[in-house]
């Protein structure tokens, strides 16, 4: 339990790190919180104009979640593993450097599931594209790939992962209730948009 409780206080930590933060104050980009849907994301990061610290931005995101999955499991086995997404996607959702307030969860999402599953990252990453392709949403895209995790974990004989993808999930839809909202009203902006 001692090991445990470490286990998920150093995940936190590591998850709280808002990359999208740190990349666009170092390169200058203005206030992340005024651009756009005012998220941390990725997604928003790209409002800027900047590809590369959105990239920058999704790849360390999903690092911190995947990273800590890997550490845990290492030195503390399977179970460490799970509670260490857990506390790492909760360190993005409510950071302890920013007030507790912090992103969406989307690419700490893939970045966990990556190291727990690599076939189910992957099928869920690969879900999230497609549906980027179809509706050109990064939202939309998040609440399809998260919702297809469920389906991916059982395809994938994973069901171990089970509870912790559903809780992970019902957490990404519940951080993209302005989303959904602007989906609904069909004001929800298409990916790259600038300022949108
Ligand atoms: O990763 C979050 C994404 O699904 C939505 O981001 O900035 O459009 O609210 P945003």
């Amino acid at each position: 339990p001692m090991t445990l409780a470490v286990v998920a206080f150093l995940s936190y930590l590591l998850g709280s790190v808002p990359f999208g933060l740190v990349i666009t104050r170092a390169l200058g980009l203005g206030d992340l919180r005024q651009i756009g849907s005012g998220n941390i994301g990725a997604t928003n990061v790209l409002r800027t104009g900047n590809k590369g610290a959105a990239f920058a931005t999704l790849i360390l995101d999903a690092a911190k979640g995947g990273v800590a999955v890997l550490i845990a499991r290492a030195v503390a086995g399977p179970d460490a593993a799970q509670v260490a997404a857990l506390a790492a996607f909760l360190g993005h959702l409510f950071p302890l450097f920013l007030n507790f307030k912090g992103g969406k969860g989307v690419a700490t999402f893939l970045g966990t599931l990556l190291a727990l599953s690599w076939p189910v990252g992957l099928a869920v990453c690969a879900s999230w594209l497609v549906a980027a392709l179809i509706f050109r949403i990064s939202s939309l895209a998040a609440l399809i790939a998260a919702a297809s995790s469920t389906f991916w974990m059982i395809g994938f004989g994973e069901g171990r992962m089970l509870l912790l993808g559903m809780v992970l999930t019902l957490l990404v839809f519940y951080r993209h209730a302005a989303n959904i909202a602007r989906l609904k009203a069909g004001t929800e902006p298409k990916i790259g948009k600038k300022q949108a």
